[in-house]
């Protein structure tokens, strides 16, 4: 029976893992933490991470051949197959800060594999890391050997926040990168046997070390520059009278291009964009490549410039200032159904503004900004407010009695739409004046400027 011990309880750690455990109810699988407020929420009614859809897995299988623990050394002892899933953030000091892949976390949980393993194990990177991060993991693991063999492979999440069980259940693709030796082959097949049992096998690429490590960099760089062009298309729109939507379903109908990831946005966030092509960037810078370094750094410069004219047009709209003014924050999290809020446009978003008045969020508590009060009702939350911000696109945004909405506001009442959600022409003819990203601007905005 092959076992799994996972480390990290994490966005991608428990929902991952928590899948595996539901499709093969032959394996333990065990899901192991230093965190242990978070290993605790893991085993109670709260989940530490809310997605929909995952309370429903960890039901059917917590306590039957899922375990959430804080033992870790343990049950990596135990475990055939070991998944590291913790944190790569950026470094924040010393060479390569601002820009390269912290691997603190990776290399504690790799030297801890090596110490307390008196077994073979497999090693599986979860986490998003540099290519050639698993010859490090190698070197490491090697080295503490004891007649103890370590094989590597590279299986990078796909997953997205808000639809990761959809995700993990019918992924595009499953990536399984390994050594080209027997002894990678064979830990390849074993991993491989472990995905078959849910995922169609032609949909399990397997590759070589480098181009698993590499293709999870190059995904999600690919990914936001789909979000960087259509943001820059929003610009120019805004410039011509184009519609950004317009140009979005007539770009996207091509079949070559094709129609996701092309919603005009106040900029993506999250906690995987911008630290994965800032690794990026910087593999590039260390292997002598300056100019694709400079073009990836566009995308994320694209992205800053997004969240810069989303603010000033906001300012430059109500006469030139928000302080003492209330504008009331429509979402916080980086996107709809997450409450994660990490790397979320609607922090920078915040904190560019000219305020020094209390501003109202709804409905995800803010990390970092200190001038504001929460609130979960939006009808409260604009009540009395000059304006309206709108920074995640969930639902019971787009249903809100608008008219109501208007009434209780101060006038002129703004609506600076950073997701495209709300019906413009609706909305301006209750008597709104309404900025919604890439599309036609009126009268209003286009007497105040915003120079970015
Ligand atoms: P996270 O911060 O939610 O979880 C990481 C967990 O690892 C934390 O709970 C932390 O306490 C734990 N940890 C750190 N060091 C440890 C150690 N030595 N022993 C035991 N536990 C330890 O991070 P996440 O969002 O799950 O991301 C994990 C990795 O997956 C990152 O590399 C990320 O880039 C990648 N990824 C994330 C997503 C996503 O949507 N969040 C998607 C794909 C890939
Ligand atoms: C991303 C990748 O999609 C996923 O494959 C990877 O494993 C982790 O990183 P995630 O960050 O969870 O997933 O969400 P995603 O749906 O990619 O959205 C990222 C940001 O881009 C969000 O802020 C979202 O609102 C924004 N976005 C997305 C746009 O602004 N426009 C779009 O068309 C799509």
């Amino acid at each position: 029976m092959v076992k799994i011990c996972c480390i990290g309880a994490g966005y991608v750690g428990g929902p991952t893992m928590a899948v595996i455990a539901l499709k093969c109810p032959e394996i333990q699988v065990a899901v192991v933490d230093i965190a242990s407020a978070r290993i605790n929420a893991w085993n109670s009614d709260h989940l530490p991470i809310y997605e929909p859809g995952l309370d429903d897995v960890v039901k059917q299988c917590r306590g039957k051949n899922l375990h959430f623990s804080t033992d870790v050394e343990k049950h990596v002892a135990e475990a055939d197959i070991v998944f590291v899933s913790v944190n790569t953030p950026t470094k924040t000091q010393g060479l390569g800060a601002g820009k390269a892949a912290d691997l603190t976390y990776w290399e504690s949980a790799a030297r801890m594999i090596g110490d307390v393993s008196k077994s073979d194990k497999i090693v599986v990177e979860k986490s998003t890391v540099p290519v050639k991060t698993a010859e490090a993991i190698e070197k490491i693991l090697t080295h503490n050997r004891k007649g103890i063999n370590f094989t590597i492979l590279s299986n990078p999440e796909f997953l997205a926040e808000g639809t990761a069980i959809k995700d993990l259940y019918n992924p595009d693709r499953v990536l399984i990168g390994g050594r080209e030796t027997p002894e990678g082959a064979k830990a390849i097949q074993t991993l491989r046997d472990v995905y078959a049992h849910w995922v169609p096998i032609d949909k399990i690429l397997c590759t070589n070390l480098w181009s698993a490590e590499l293709s999870k960099l190059a995904a999600n760089a690919f990914l936001a520059q789909r979000i960087s062009s259509v943001n820059a298309m929003s610009a120019l729109c805004e410039a011509t009278g184009a519609d950004v939507s317009q140009v979005s379903h007539a770009i996207g109908t091509d079949s070559r291009i094709g129609p996701k990831f092309l919603n005009a946005s106040v900029g993506f966030g999250g906690s995987c964009f911008q630290k994965d092509i800032l690794n990026l960037v910087y593999i590039c810078e260390c292997n002598g490549l300056p100019e694709v370094a400079t073009y990836w750094k566009q995308v994320i410069k694209v992205n800053d410039y997004q969240k810069t004219r989303f603010v000033n047009r906001v300012v430059s709209s109500m006469f030139n200032t928000v302080s003492g003014k209330k504008i009331a924050i429509l979402g916080f999290a980086f996107k709809k159904d997450t409450g994660d809020t990490r790397e979320t446009p609607a922090i920078d978003v915040c904190k560019k503004f000219d305020w020094d008045h209390p501003a109202h969020l709804q409905p995800s508590s803010p990390t970092s900004i200190k001038t504001v009060s929460v609130v979960w009702d939006a009808y409260e939350a604009t009540k009395d407010a000059h304006g309206i911000c709108i920074m995640t696109e969930w639902d019971e945004f787009k249903k809100l009695d608008y008219q109501k909405v208007y009434d209780n506001m101060q006038k002129p009442a703004f609506v600076f739409d950073g997701r495209n959600i709300v019906e413009v022409e609706k909305l301006r003819k209750i008597g709104f004046i309404v900025y919604s990203i890439g599309k036609p601007l009126d009268s209003w905005l286009k007497d105040m400027p915003a120079v970015a």
